[in-house]
């Protein structure tokens, strides 16, 4: 069965002085996920929260789903706090060495669903030996580090090849996309076989957060 289209709005694009707003704003929208984009200044060439800020928006009363994507050279380091703090779903890279599928079962064992995550530059082919045991491929659609980036159309394809494997396959997980996306660029991925999107920039900027959020649910 095909998953409907989901949002994931991304708290990076919100206001960082009040993110039990931003959270606030992704509920009062309708979107079901919240995207939070974990950043650790050496996988990636910037720095953003960590587990304590996903604890306080739970405390605040956030029920959202966190979709916690950890953009870490180490992540198995940080399951546990992720977990603790109310993470519902946490995505690797398959980039950093280190042992992807000891890490997927560790945060299963955590009681969070998992994903593994390609950067632009990585082939499918990279994680093909992982589809099986994750409820999230997650497609980059830009270099990770930054909001507000160019959709990369060249992403298309690996979309398409990885969705051609998951009917094949009769796999069940979601296939994400992040980075550039908003209605146009969503539809876009959607005909190539993503069903969960992320927005960030699109997400804050629409003036009417609940007409973007629907117009998403119905890619
Ligand atoms: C990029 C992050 C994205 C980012 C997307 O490193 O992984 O989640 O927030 O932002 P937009 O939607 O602005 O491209
Ligand atoms: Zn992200």
């Amino acid at each position: 069965m095909p998953h409907p289209p989901l949002l994931a709005p991304s708290l990076l694009a919100g206001d960082h002085a009040r993110l039990g707003d931003s959270a606030q704003a992704v509920a009062a929208s309708g979107a079901p996920w919240l995207h939070c984009d974990i950043m650790d200044g050496h996988f990636v060439p910037n720095l953003t929260f960590g587990p304590e800020t996903l604890a306080a928006l739970r405390r605040s009363g956030s029920r959202l789903f966190f979709d916690t994507h950890l953009m870490l050279a180490e992540p198995f380091r940080y399951l546990e706090p992720f977990a603790q703090a109310g993470a519902n779903l946490i995505s690797i890279h398959i980039e950093p060495a280190y042992d992807h599928a000891a890490t997927l079962a560790r945060i299963r064992g955590l009681g969070c669903q998992c994903g593994i995550v390609l950067n632009p530059g990585t082939p499918a082919s990279a994680v093909a030996h992982l589809v099986d045991q994750v409820d999230l491929v997650l497609v980059m659609t830009v270099q990770p580090g930054f909001g507000g980036q160019p959709f990369r159309r060249d992403m298309l394809p690996k979309l398409r090849e990885i969705d051609g494997w998951r009917r094949a396959r009769q796999l069940g997980f979601r296939l994400e996309v992040d980075g550039g996306i908003d209605l146009a660029t969503g539809r876009e991925c959607r005909e190539a076989g993503a069903d969960t999107f992320v927005a960030g920039t699109s997400f804050y900027r629409a003036p009417d957060k609940a007409a973007f959020a629907a117009a998403m649910a119905r890619l």
